[in-house]
């Protein structure tokens, strides 16, 4: 996730390009960069925030009344100068910002090298530049048409060429853009804060829709230059709502963004029946003598490396453990240059997590990171990273970073064992098909939000909760049970199921909230018998269950149905009703959701 911002007008480009630039800051803050056309096509960029960018600015003059912004979120390469947008082409005709993931850009790259271009940057970005380039015969226009035709991912663009001061083109696939109209200027931008004091008249771009926009007039075409028309929406949020996309809190507009973050997830790693992780580098003859496995983690991370341990045991048929890594550093954990460590954080600043890594290294393990944050030290200390590409999250509770992460875990471990020879071609094939249908699942989910709100509303004055599972709904457990206490201040246990009458069930009264996940087909009978040990205390039961499980409706109070999948993969969708029952409850409860008292976004000491 990244934030572009264009304009085209009568004005200075450059303030309006800061100006807009700032407040999409907390779409990606890790470079930045403008692009302006004057007497020459200027391109400053820098790695760090706009204030950088600033600073850089304050010794160059740029002017010109038409130029492209970005503040960039790497999926691609690390954050640095050189990597950082707008990009140019190879002779710099061309100018390219952009936001989103081209999952055939390793394929475009290569041929573009045989054909002699020599690359900058590590980005996926510059290569679009390139073939807009190559295919430029003095109409930017058809140029862009050509190239975007070539592309396959996800992208949002800006594009502007040296020879062309009357217009620059925008292109939008699955990635969102708008189109912000005035009066004898125009504007692109990610999303509507960006451009909200210059005009509340939006054009909201569809997938596959090509911008042409000009000082006047903007045009609109398909992917074959055909004319088309959209419409124009008048905008009346103020800029805070805006950033929030009109979604009270950051937190909920997070979980609404889940669908995206699952396809961005698997973007160039499942594809025709198959699933590959390019980012990995071990080698198969290291995985035939690994023969031990750990997750090393804090908080909602740990949680997404529970659902890491059950895979790896299933897929990988090796012991497999999920450590906390605050306990697991100052162990004696097992470890030597046949231990695999995965090591999972969203913001890959963790002080406990990175003591762990450290230590694990220390002792010879390979080191694989499940990370967010491009750049960050989980991801520059581990032997291998692997992105989850879930976009800057900002909420600090974790939650589409959560789903990221799980999603992320079962691709790496079902590449691993195809790799290792344990993972046959059908199932492979069978477990990618269900990859893909995800998005649309988590989307069913999401659209039934408000039996969770009202759900929670009904709850909001009890005190103690149990969350149960067994297998992966026990992971699922102890995610939803830390959801709600970090935000809602509810008391909050995750429990195993069957560990329930070993103690906890003389806590259970008829005050008592019990959510059980029960989704693993293999074990739901054994849940539904400990939801009836609850019941018998009198305790009321909300389940969270796969569709099609209709006993269980006799025996809970209230149940939600998850749309069903392959059990492995059911936790990727299962945990969005326990994230919308925790934010819910807060909200109900009136608190400050975004910002939970005592607790900081990235935990980077001891
Ligand atoms: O950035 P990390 O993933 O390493 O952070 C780990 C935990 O601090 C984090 O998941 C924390 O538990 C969240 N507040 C949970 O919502």
């Amino acid at each position: 996730m990244c934030g572009i911002v264009g304009y085209i007008g009568g004005n200075e480009a450059l303030p309006i390009l800061i100006e807009g630039l700032k407040r999409l800051e907390y779409r990606g803050y890790d470079s930045a960069g403008v692009a302006i056309l004057g007497d020459n096509l200027e391109v400053i960029k820098t790695q760090g925030r706009i204030k950088d960018l600033e600073e850089k600015l304050k010794n160059v003059k740029l002017k010109g009344t038409i130029g492209l912004g970005h503040t960039r979120w790497a999926t691609h390469g690390a954050p640095n100068d050189i990597n950082a947008h707008p990009h140019y082409s190879e002779s710099k005709n061309i100018v390219v910002v952009h936001n989103g993931i081209i999952e055939n850009y390793l394929d475009l790259k290569k041929m573009l090298i045989k054909e002699g271009h020599t690359f900058r940057s590590d980005t996926d970005t510059e290569v679009i530049a390139y073939l807009i380039e190559d295919f430029y015969e003095g109409d930017l226009l058809q140029a862009v048409k050509k190239a975007v035709n070539m592309l396959e991912g996800s992208f949002a663009l800006g594009v502007m060429s040296r020879d062309d001061k009357t217009r620059f083109i925008a292109v939008r696939k699955d990635s969102p853009l708008i189109v912000g109209l005035g009066k004898g200027e125009n504007f692109i931008a990610s999303d509507i804060p960006a451009i909200l004091n210059h005009t509340k008249d939006v054009i909201i771009l569809e997938n596959g829709d090509i911008a042409e926009i000009k000082r006047d007039t903007v045009n609109l075409y398909n992917l074959k230059l055909e004319p088309i028309k959209r419409n124009i929406q008048r905008i009346n949020w103020s800029v805070e709502d805006a950033k929030k996309g009109g979604f009270k809190h950051f937190m909920l507009k997070e979980i609404f963004e889940e669908p995206r973050v699952i396809k961005d997830a698997m973007r160039g790693r499942v594809r025709d029946g198959k699933i590959e992780i390019p980012d990995l580098a071990l080698s198969k003859d290291f995985l035939k003598n690994v023969n031990r496995v750990y997750f090393v983690a804090c908080g909602t991370a740990y949680h997404a490396g529970v659902v890491g341990r059950y895979a790896t045991e299933k897929f990988l048929l090796l012991p497999a453990e999920a450590e906390v890594a605050s306990e697991f550093r100052y162990r004696d954990p097992v470890i030597d240059k046949n231990t695999l460590v995965f090591v999972v954080s969203q913001s890959g600043e963790t002080a406990d997590t990175l003591a762990a890594l450290r230590l694990a290294k220390k002792k010879g393990a390979y080191t694989i990171g499940i990370v967010n944050v491009v750049g960050s030290s989980v991801s520059r200390e581990t032997h291998d990273t692997v992105y989850v590409n879930a976009g800057p999250e900002i909420a600090v509770a974790s939650t589409k970073a959560y789903v990221a992460q799980v999603e992320t875990i079962l691709l790496v471990i079902l590449y691993l064992a195809k790799l290792s020879g344990k993972l046959g071609r059908e199932t492979e094939k069978k477990y990618a098909d269900a990859f893909l249908k995800l998005p649309e699942l988590a989307q069913e989910i999401l659209g039934q939000s408000d039996k969770i709100a009202q759900f929670a509303a009904n709850m909001k004055t009890i005190e103690e909760t149990f969350f149960i599972g067994r297998n992966l709904d026990y992971a699922l457990s102890l995610e939803g049970a830390l959801k709600l206490k970090e935000i809602s201040y509810v008391h909050a246990e995750g429990y195993p199921a069957g560990e329930l009458k070993h103690g906890p069930l003389a806590l259970v009264t008829s005050r008592s909230l019990i959510i059980a996940v029960d989704t693993y087909t293999p074990l739901r009978e054994k849940t539904l018998s400990n939801i009836k040990e609850v019941k018998a205390r009198n305790g009321k039961v909300l389940s969270i269950a796969s569709e099609g499980y209709e006993k269980i409706k006799d025996v809970a109070d209230a149940v939600f149905y998850v749309p069903k999948t392959l059990d492995e993969l059911s936790p990727v969708i299962s945990v969005i009703p326990l994230q919308l029952f925790a934010y819910y409850m807060a909200e109900a409860r009136g608190l400050d959701i975004d910002k939970p008292r005592n607790l900081a976004k990235s935990v980077t000491v001891e």
